[in-house]
């Protein structure tokens, strides 16, 4: 088990490419199940929950190997086994991305149901109801999701994918997936409009998928029989990009990223700007999903409302990460979380640090202080121990951030490219970590 030693006050500059997407890179691993023909995947970033996924694939009879250009090479080379186990999927609940595309290549996928996790409940009645608009028959045993098509194989139908808090991004990948082999056309209504979900359609209709839509709430599909092999280059992640844009503001900073995907940014770089950090494209005309841009901050914050909201609204991802820079904002900034309410497991550790916040349910004030201190602090999920780090990068002394097992399921080698930066943050055993440890990923 590792920890972050971060030694704060040191100010970011220089310049760093953003890497490719987790989340898109996770349902467009999975849809290399729908062909035997050969996928070729660009910019997959090296992270644990990647190779947790690569692992899963092997399973189902999809190996992979590294190209010398750096690309991943996947082809299915065996349908016998369409059982994903819980033991993987405790660790990944993205591995839920592998039952819409075993469904439409293989009619039967059995994959066991994923637990809830730190940031709140992750049910998947969602994915199962749009499966089961497409014909399939659903039945839960022994814990794991079986569903089968039938004979005919599935049949395209109207799929209402609304819930409670929006869509769902991985249920509407699962739907888009089943869909694009599913006989006549299939309208997914209500379907989410993440990046993420575009770049999937980009890669499923190179494949000879027949999608229009993606990115909008309504998503329609016509079916065909089989979908070929793909080269396809990985978005980069707008999540990382975000994070590095909180970590430079915070140190009043000066750090260009570059394929930067600006334009997937828009409410992230608006609720920056009121807060006084400036994002600015290198020029004006280059391709905005792979965009050069500076990001600057002044000395002084100013306090913001946040309200996280399906995209395009703000980011849940990068709710945390917010949060970590308001708390030396310039008074009183107020930020409701409307996907997963419970997403606040970082406010208790963020008050080790000094932070002043006062939760009432989805809703937290954070009131500025001037200045942060560091302490020891305990990662909880994926971007709840983003912020931390982001806290320690700004605080007065040492943080040690504890149990980064969380942070490297999302991030690259983190501390080597913050410390390229100019921070001075140092990777080493865990100190204070229990014995026994929470298995199970938000992702
Ligand atoms: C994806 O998770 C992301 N993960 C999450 O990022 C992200 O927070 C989330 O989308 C929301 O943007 C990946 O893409 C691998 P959802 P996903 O289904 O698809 C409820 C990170 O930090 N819901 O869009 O699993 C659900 O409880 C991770 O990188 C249902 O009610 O999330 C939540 O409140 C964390 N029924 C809301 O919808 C369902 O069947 C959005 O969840 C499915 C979801």
């Amino acid at each position: 088990m590792h920890a972050f030693v971060i030694e704060g006050g040191r100010r970011l500059e220089g310049r760093l490419r953003i890497n490719g997407s987790k989340n898109a890179a996770l349902p467009i691993l999975a849809a290399s199940l729908l062909t035997d023909q050969p996928v070729t995947l660009r910019d997959v970033p090296d992270l644990a929950d990647i190779r947790n996924m690569l692992g899963l694939l092997a399973e189902l009879g999809c190996p992979h190997s590294k190209r010398d250009d750096g690309g991943l090479a996947l082809r299915v080379t065996n349908h016998s086994s369409s059982h994903a186990r819980y033991d993987v999927v405790r660790t990944m609940r993205a591995s839920i991305s592998v039952l819409g595309p075993l469904l439409a290549r293989r009619g039967v996928a059995r994959v066991s149901m994923p637990g809830g996790c730190a940031i709140g409940d992750r049910p998947v009645d969602l994915h199962l109801r749009g499966l089961a608009a497409l014909g399939a028959s659903i039945s839960l045993d022994q814990g794991d999701i079986v569903a089968r098509a039938p004979a005919g194989g599935l049949r395209g139908a109207t799929v209402f994918m609304g819930g409670p808090f929006g869509s769902t991004v991985l249920g509407t990948a699962n739907i888009l997936c089943a869909a694009t082999m599913a006989r006549g056309e299939t309208i997914i209504e209500s379907a989410a409009c993440e990046p993420e979900v575009v770049d999937l359609a980009r890669m499923l209709t190179a494949m000879g998928a027949r999608i229009e839509g993606a990115g909008s709430p309504r998503i329609v599909v016509r079916g065909v029989d089989q979908l070929g092999g793909v080269e396809h280059t990985v978005m980069p992640d707008r999540i990382e990009a975000g994070t590095l844009m909180c970590a430079a503001a915070i140190t009043n900073g000066d750090v260009t990223l570059e394929n930067c995907p600006i334009d997937t940014m828009i409410a992230a770089v608006d609720r920056l700007a009121c807060a006084g950090v400036s994002v600015r494209p290198a020029s004006p005309t280059e391709d905005r999903l792979r965009a050069t841009v500076r990001v600057t901050a002044g000395r002084y914050l100013a306090p913001i409302e946040i309200t996280t909201q399906p995209h395009p609204g703000f980011p849940t991802d990068l709710q945390a990460q917010m949060m970590a820079l308001l708390t030396l904002a310039e008074g009183n900034s107020v930020v409701t979380e409307k996907i997963f309410p419970d997403r606040f497991l970082h406010v208790a550790e963020m008050a080790r640090m000094g932070a002043r916040m006062f939760r009432q349910g989805p809703t937290v004030v954070i009131s500025g202080v001037r200045k942060l201190r560091g302490a020891p602090v305990m990662a909880s999920d994926l971007r709840a121990s983003a912020s931390l780090v982001i806290a320690g990068l700004a605080a007065e002394g040492t943080t040690t951030v504890n149990r980064v097992y969380h942070l490297d399921r999302g991030y690259e080698r983190f501390e080597e490219r913050l410390n390229a930066l100019g921070a001075r943050v140092e990777r080493v055993g865990d100190r204070t970590l229990a014995p026994n440890q929470p298995a199970g990923s938000e992702a």
